[in-house]
Protein backbone atom coordinates (compact mmCIF):
# COMPACT_ATOMS: atom_id res chain seq x y z
CA UNK A 1 0.00 0.00 0.00
CA UNK A 2 1.10 3.36 -0.46
CA UNK A 3 2.01 5.59 2.50
CA UNK A 4 4.20 8.53 3.75
CA UNK A 5 7.95 7.82 5.30
CA UNK A 6 9.61 10.28 7.27
CA UNK A 7 12.89 10.52 5.01
CA UNK A 8 14.77 13.56 7.27
CA UNK A 9 14.50 15.46 9.73
CA UNK A 10 15.93 19.13 10.44
CA UNK A 11 15.82 22.00 13.37
CA UNK A 12 16.65 25.70 13.70
CA UNK A 13 16.83 27.66 17.57
CA UNK A 14 17.70 31.41 17.51
CA UNK A 15 21.31 32.08 18.84
CA UNK A 16 20.12 33.71 21.76
CA UNK A 17 20.15 31.66 24.97
CA UNK A 18 18.08 32.97 27.79
CA UNK A 19 18.33 30.86 31.14
CA UNK A 20 15.91 31.27 33.84
CA UNK A 21 17.89 33.12 36.07
CA UNK A 22 18.62 35.79 33.02
CA UNK A 23 14.78 35.64 32.65
CA UNK A 24 14.19 36.66 35.90
CA UNK A 25 16.67 39.18 36.30
CA UNK A 26 15.13 41.09 33.26
CA UNK A 27 12.21 40.64 34.69
CA UNK A 28 12.93 42.01 37.87
CA UNK A 29 14.40 45.54 35.88
CA UNK A 30 10.76 46.01 35.04
CA UNK A 31 9.37 44.91 38.68
CA UNK A 32 8.30 41.21 37.92
CA UNK A 33 9.54 38.89 40.55
CA UNK A 34 9.78 35.48 39.16
CA UNK A 35 12.87 32.96 40.08
CA UNK A 36 14.52 29.75 38.43
CA UNK A 37 13.31 27.57 41.12
CA UNK A 38 9.54 28.28 40.71
CA UNK A 39 9.69 27.78 36.94
CA UNK A 40 11.84 24.88 37.30
CA UNK A 41 9.34 22.98 39.71
CA UNK A 42 6.10 24.03 38.04
CA UNK A 43 7.26 23.34 33.96
CA UNK A 44 10.73 21.59 34.16
CA UNK A 45 11.90 24.70 31.88
CA UNK A 46 15.85 25.46 32.17
CA UNK A 47 15.64 27.94 29.19
CA UNK A 48 14.25 29.31 26.10
CA UNK A 49 15.72 30.21 23.23
CA UNK A 50 14.54 34.17 21.73
CA UNK A 51 14.81 35.28 18.07
CA UNK A 52 16.35 38.75 17.87
CA UNK A 53 14.60 41.56 16.01
CA UNK A 54 14.57 41.00 12.41
CA UNK A 55 14.44 36.63 12.77
CA UNK A 56 10.63 36.25 11.92
CA UNK A 57 8.67 32.45 11.65
CA UNK A 58 10.09 31.59 8.56
CA UNK A 59 13.95 32.83 8.82
CA UNK A 60 13.79 30.00 11.40
CA UNK A 61 11.82 27.73 9.48
CA UNK A 62 13.83 28.07 5.92
CA UNK A 63 17.14 27.29 8.59
CA UNK A 64 15.05 23.64 9.74
CA UNK A 65 13.91 23.07 6.50
CA UNK A 66 17.64 22.93 4.26
CA UNK A 67 18.62 21.02 7.73
CA UNK A 68 15.81 18.29 7.23
CA UNK A 69 16.33 18.45 3.47
CA UNK A 70 20.11 17.73 3.40
CA UNK A 71 19.38 14.55 6.36
CA UNK A 72 17.05 13.84 3.47
CA UNK A 73 20.05 14.15 0.64
CA UNK A 74 17.49 15.82 -1.28
CA UNK A 75 17.27 19.13 -2.95
CA UNK A 76 14.86 22.32 -2.65
CA UNK A 77 13.32 21.42 -6.58
CA UNK A 78 12.80 17.96 -5.84
CA UNK A 79 9.96 18.79 -3.41
CA UNK A 80 6.20 19.54 -4.21
CA UNK A 81 4.92 21.00 -0.98
CA UNK A 82 5.31 22.78 1.69
CA UNK A 83 3.62 23.08 4.66
CA UNK A 84 3.98 25.70 7.51
CA UNK A 85 2.57 24.88 10.81
CA UNK A 86 2.60 28.49 12.56
CA UNK A 87 0.88 30.57 14.80
CA UNK A 88 3.08 33.20 14.69
CA UNK A 89 3.31 33.83 10.87
CA UNK A 90 5.48 36.51 8.84
CA UNK A 91 2.33 38.36 7.60
CA UNK A 92 -1.15 38.60 7.26
CA UNK A 93 -0.74 37.07 3.80
CA UNK A 94 1.08 35.55 1.92
CA UNK A 95 1.56 32.46 3.89
CA UNK A 96 4.81 31.90 5.95
CA UNK A 97 4.98 28.32 3.57
CA UNK A 98 5.03 30.97 0.16
CA UNK A 99 8.27 32.75 1.82
CA UNK A 100 10.27 29.42 2.27
CA UNK A 101 9.13 28.29 -0.65
CA UNK A 102 10.78 31.70 -1.94
CA UNK A 103 13.52 31.62 0.50
CA UNK A 104 14.82 28.18 -1.06
CA UNK A 105 14.13 29.11 -4.59
CA UNK A 106 12.31 26.37 -5.19
CA UNK A 107 8.93 27.63 -7.03
CA UNK A 108 6.08 25.65 -8.71
CA UNK A 109 4.66 22.73 -5.93
CA UNK A 110 1.75 23.71 -3.57
CA UNK A 111 2.42 25.77 -0.34
CA UNK A 112 0.22 26.74 2.60
CA UNK A 113 0.17 27.27 6.25
CA UNK A 114 -1.64 25.49 9.20
CA UNK A 115 -3.02 27.04 12.00
CA UNK A 116 -3.80 24.51 15.15
CA UNK A 117 -2.01 26.28 17.34
CA UNK A 118 0.60 23.90 19.58
CA UNK A 119 -1.34 21.00 17.79
CA UNK A 120 -0.22 22.83 14.30
CA UNK A 121 2.78 19.92 13.41
CA UNK A 122 0.98 17.33 13.96
CA UNK A 123 -2.49 18.48 11.78
CA UNK A 124 0.26 19.74 8.95
CA UNK A 125 1.67 15.89 9.24
CA UNK A 126 -1.40 14.61 8.56
CA UNK A 127 -2.05 16.33 5.79
CA UNK A 128 0.90 15.73 3.99
CA UNK A 129 0.02 12.17 4.59
CA UNK A 130 -3.05 12.62 3.15
CA UNK A 131 -2.22 14.61 0.06
CA UNK A 132 1.06 12.12 -0.76
CA UNK A 133 -1.55 9.01 -0.20
CA UNK A 134 -4.22 10.83 -2.31
CA UNK A 135 -1.49 10.86 -4.91
CA UNK A 136 -1.72 14.54 -5.10
CA UNK A 137 2.19 14.85 -3.90
CA UNK A 138 5.48 13.27 -3.78
CA UNK A 139 7.70 14.56 -1.22
CA UNK A 140 6.49 17.05 1.37
CA UNK A 141 8.60 19.73 3.79
CA UNK A 142 6.39 20.02 6.74
CA UNK A 143 7.33 22.96 9.02
CA UNK A 144 6.74 24.14 12.52
CA UNK A 145 8.35 27.15 13.21
CA UNK A 146 7.33 29.97 15.95
CA UNK A 147 8.45 33.41 16.87
CA UNK A 148 6.19 33.52 19.97
CA UNK A 149 8.04 35.64 21.86
CA UNK A 150 6.12 38.51 19.77
CA UNK A 151 2.68 37.53 21.23
CA UNK A 152 3.95 37.59 24.90
CA UNK A 153 2.62 40.21 27.78
CA UNK A 154 6.25 40.33 29.16
CA UNK A 155 4.28 41.74 31.92
CA UNK A 156 2.70 38.53 32.66
CA UNK A 157 5.07 36.21 34.58
CA UNK A 158 2.17 33.42 34.47
CA UNK A 159 2.53 33.18 30.72
CA UNK A 160 5.83 34.83 29.48
CA UNK A 161 8.25 32.72 31.19
CA UNK A 162 6.96 29.25 29.59
CA UNK A 163 7.80 29.82 26.07
CA UNK A 164 10.76 29.82 23.67
CA UNK A 165 11.02 30.52 19.57
CA UNK A 166 12.42 27.93 17.14
CA UNK A 167 11.52 25.58 13.97
CA UNK A 168 11.77 22.22 13.61
CA UNK A 169 11.47 20.30 9.74
CA UNK A 170 10.42 16.73 8.12
CA UNK A 171 10.62 15.67 4.50
CA UNK A 172 7.72 13.26 4.06
CA UNK A 173 8.05 10.62 0.97
CA UNK A 174 5.49 8.54 -1.02
CA UNK A 175 6.61 5.28 -0.31
CA UNK A 176 5.37 1.52 -0.55
CA UNK A 177 7.25 0.95 3.13
CA UNK A 178 5.06 1.61 6.47
CA UNK A 179 5.71 5.11 7.45
CA UNK A 180 3.07 6.55 8.85
CA UNK A 181 0.48 4.11 10.51
CA UNK A 182 -2.31 6.01 12.23
CA UNK A 183 -2.77 9.51 13.20
CA UNK A 184 -5.98 11.42 15.12
CA UNK A 185 -6.82 15.29 15.11
CA UNK A 186 -9.50 16.72 16.68
CA UNK A 187 -10.53 19.82 18.15
CA UNK A 188 -13.34 21.81 20.41
CA UNK A 189 -13.84 25.44 19.43
CA UNK A 190 -15.88 25.98 22.55
CA UNK A 191 -12.80 25.72 24.63
CA UNK A 192 -11.63 29.48 22.93
CA UNK A 193 -11.23 31.39 26.35
CA UNK A 194 -8.94 29.00 28.19
CA UNK A 195 -6.29 29.47 25.86
CA UNK A 196 -6.01 32.59 22.96
CA UNK A 197 -4.12 35.50 21.46
CA UNK A 198 -7.60 37.48 20.74
CA UNK A 199 -6.38 39.87 18.29
CA UNK A 200 -6.69 40.93 14.95
CA UNK A 201 -5.51 43.46 12.42
CA UNK A 202 -8.28 45.63 11.38
CA UNK A 203 -8.35 49.23 9.13
CA UNK A 204 -4.70 49.34 10.10
CA UNK A 205 -4.68 49.14 13.60
CA UNK A 206 -4.41 45.58 16.22
CA UNK A 207 -8.43 45.10 17.40
CA UNK A 208 -8.50 43.04 20.57
CA UNK A 209 -5.56 41.89 23.08
CA UNK A 210 -3.08 40.56 20.62
CA UNK A 211 -1.63 38.75 23.69
CA UNK A 212 -1.82 35.43 24.65
CA UNK A 213 -3.73 34.59 27.41
CA UNK A 214 -4.31 31.35 28.95
CA UNK A 215 -6.09 29.58 32.20
CA UNK A 216 -3.00 27.04 32.68
CA UNK A 217 -5.10 24.94 35.19
CA UNK A 218 -7.46 24.48 33.07
CA UNK A 219 -5.12 23.94 30.28
CA UNK A 220 -3.21 21.25 32.16
CA UNK A 221 -5.86 19.34 32.84
CA UNK A 222 -7.57 19.24 29.76
CA UNK A 223 -4.09 18.39 28.06
CA UNK A 224 -3.32 15.49 30.23
CA UNK A 225 -7.13 14.11 29.40
CA UNK A 226 -7.36 14.84 25.48
CA UNK A 227 -3.34 13.28 24.90
CA UNK A 228 -3.87 10.28 26.63
CA UNK A 229 -7.08 9.56 24.77
CA UNK A 230 -5.52 10.63 21.38
CA UNK A 231 -2.70 8.26 22.08
CA UNK A 232 -5.24 5.13 22.73
CA UNK A 233 -6.98 5.87 19.78
CA UNK A 234 -3.87 5.56 17.69
CA UNK A 235 -2.56 2.74 18.97
CA UNK A 236 -5.82 0.83 18.52
CA UNK A 237 -6.13 2.12 14.98
CA UNK A 238 -2.67 1.25 14.08
CA UNK A 239 -3.31 -2.59 15.92
CA UNK A 240 -0.01 -1.79 17.74
CA UNK A 241 -0.16 -1.52 21.57
CA UNK A 242 0.95 1.18 23.91
CA UNK A 243 4.69 -0.77 25.17
CA UNK A 244 5.44 -1.71 21.44
CA UNK A 245 5.63 2.24 21.07
CA UNK A 246 9.42 2.46 21.07
CA UNK A 247 9.20 6.63 21.32
CA UNK A 248 6.94 9.35 22.44
CA UNK A 249 7.00 12.54 21.15
CA UNK A 250 4.86 14.85 22.71
CA UNK A 251 4.15 18.27 22.47
CA UNK A 252 6.38 20.13 25.18
CA UNK A 253 4.67 22.78 26.99
CA UNK A 254 5.37 21.29 30.99
CA UNK A 255 7.34 18.36 32.27
CA UNK A 256 4.29 17.64 34.88
CA UNK A 257 1.79 17.26 32.02
CA UNK A 258 4.42 14.73 30.26
CA UNK A 259 4.78 13.02 33.55
CA UNK A 260 1.11 12.83 33.82
CA UNK A 261 0.59 11.22 30.69
CA UNK A 262 3.17 9.08 31.16
CA UNK A 263 1.62 7.90 33.86
CA UNK A 264 -1.66 7.66 32.68
CA UNK A 265 -1.17 5.45 29.84
CA UNK A 266 1.40 3.48 32.17
CA UNK A 267 4.51 4.19 29.75
CA UNK A 268 7.65 4.23 31.59
CA UNK A 269 8.65 8.12 31.51
CA UNK A 270 12.22 6.76 29.97
CA UNK A 271 10.64 6.39 27.02
CA UNK A 272 8.88 9.75 26.39
CA UNK A 273 11.54 12.14 24.59
CA UNK A 274 11.51 15.77 26.79
CA UNK A 275 13.22 18.43 25.36
CA UNK A 276 11.05 21.31 27.34
CA UNK A 277 13.78 22.22 29.68
CA UNK A 278 16.33 23.27 26.90
CA UNK A 279 13.35 24.52 24.35
CA UNK A 280 10.71 26.08 26.60
CA UNK A 281 7.28 25.68 25.11
CA UNK A 282 7.45 26.61 21.43
CA UNK A 283 4.02 25.57 20.26
CA UNK A 284 4.21 24.07 16.49
CA UNK A 285 7.51 23.94 16.49
CA UNK A 286 7.69 22.02 19.70
CA UNK A 287 7.66 18.06 18.33
CA UNK A 288 9.64 18.72 15.22
CA UNK A 289 12.35 19.80 17.67
CA UNK A 290 12.29 17.28 20.03
CA UNK A 291 11.94 14.51 16.85
CA UNK A 292 15.05 16.14 15.48
CA UNK A 293 17.15 16.29 18.62
CA UNK A 294 16.36 12.64 19.45
CA UNK A 295 17.42 11.57 16.25
CA UNK A 296 20.34 13.03 16.08
CA UNK A 297 21.09 12.08 19.85
CA UNK A 298 20.68 8.36 18.58
CA UNK A 299 17.70 7.73 20.79
CA UNK A 300 15.50 7.45 17.61
CA UNK A 301 16.32 4.37 15.32
CA UNK A 302 15.12 3.41 12.19
CA UNK A 303 12.07 0.95 12.32
CA UNK A 304 10.94 2.13 15.47
CA UNK A 305 7.54 2.93 16.37
CA UNK A 306 7.11 6.86 17.32
CA UNK A 307 3.91 8.90 18.41
CA UNK A 308 4.31 12.34 18.06
CA UNK A 309 1.59 14.36 19.77
CA UNK A 310 -0.15 17.51 20.12
CA UNK A 311 -2.17 19.81 21.87
CA UNK A 312 -3.34 23.40 22.02
CA UNK A 313 -5.25 26.71 21.50
CA UNK A 314 -8.74 26.13 19.53
CA UNK A 315 -8.47 23.93 21.55
CA UNK A 316 -6.99 21.28 18.87
CA UNK A 317 -5.22 17.95 19.77
CA UNK A 318 -4.09 14.96 18.39
CA UNK A 319 -1.59 12.12 17.43
CA UNK A 320 0.69 10.11 14.49
CA UNK A 321 2.00 7.18 14.95
CA UNK A 322 5.37 6.38 12.54
CA UNK A 323 7.55 4.19 12.04
CA UNK A 324 10.46 5.78 11.25
N1 LIG B 1 6.97 33.11 38.98
C1 LIG B 1 6.60 33.08 40.28
N2 LIG B 1 5.32 32.94 40.67
C2 LIG B 1 4.39 32.78 39.70
C3 LIG B 1 4.69 32.82 38.33
C4 LIG B 1 6.06 32.98 37.99
N3 LIG B 1 6.48 32.99 36.71
N4 LIG B 1 3.56 32.66 37.63
C5 LIG B 1 2.57 32.52 38.51
N5 LIG B 1 3.06 32.62 39.77
C6 LIG B 1 2.34 32.53 41.03
C7 LIG B 1 0.88 32.85 40.91
O1 LIG B 1 0.68 34.24 40.95
C8 LIG B 1 0.29 32.14 42.10
O2 LIG B 1 0.52 32.95 43.22
P1 LIG B 1 -0.56 33.03 44.42
O3 LIG B 1 -0.67 31.62 44.93
O4 LIG B 1 0.06 34.00 45.36
O5 LIG B 1 -1.82 33.50 43.76
C9 LIG B 1 1.17 30.91 42.23
O6 LIG B 1 2.35 31.17 41.47
C10 LIG B 1 0.51 29.66 41.69
O7 LIG B 1 -0.04 29.94 40.43
P2 LIG B 1 -0.81 28.82 39.62
O8 LIG B 1 -1.30 29.40 38.36
O9 LIG B 1 -1.80 28.16 40.54
O10 LIG B 1 0.38 27.79 39.33
P3 LIG B 1 0.30 26.38 38.70
O11 LIG B 1 0.87 25.37 39.62
O12 LIG B 1 -1.04 26.08 38.07
O13 LIG B 1 1.34 26.54 37.52
C11 LIG B 1 1.36 26.78 35.14
C12 LIG B 1 1.07 27.46 36.48
C13 LIG B 1 2.84 26.46 35.10
C14 LIG B 1 1.00 27.74 34.03
C15 LIG B 1 0.53 25.50 35.08
O14 LIG B 1 -0.83 25.73 35.33
C16 LIG B 1 0.67 24.86 33.73
O15 LIG B 1 1.71 24.39 33.36
N6 LIG B 1 -0.40 24.77 32.97
C17 LIG B 1 -0.35 24.18 31.66
C18 LIG B 1 -0.39 25.25 30.70
C19 LIG B 1 0.67 25.19 29.65
O16 LIG B 1 1.66 24.50 29.74
N7 LIG B 1 0.40 25.94 28.63
C20 LIG B 1 1.23 26.05 27.54
C21 LIG B 1 0.44 26.52 26.39
S1 LIG B 1 -0.80 25.45 26.03
C22 LIG B 1 -0.16 24.17 25.41
O17 LIG B 1 0.92 24.25 24.95
C23 LIG B 1 -0.97 22.96 25.44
Amino acid sequence: MTGSVITGTGSHLPERKVSNDELAADLARQGIETSNEWIVARTGIRQRFLAEKGTTTSTLATAAARAALQDAGLQPQDIDLIIVATSTPDYVFPSTACVVQANLEAPGGAAFDVQAVCSGFVYALTTADALIQAGRAQRALVIGAEVFSRILDWSDRSTCVLFGDGAGAVVLERSDRPGILAANLHADGSQLPILCAAGNVAYGNVVGDPFLRMDGQAVFKLAVNVLTRSAQEASEAAGIPLEDIHWMVPHQANVRILNALARRLGVPTERVVITVDQHANTSAASVPLALDAARRDGRLQAGQNVLMQGVGGGFTWGSVLVRL
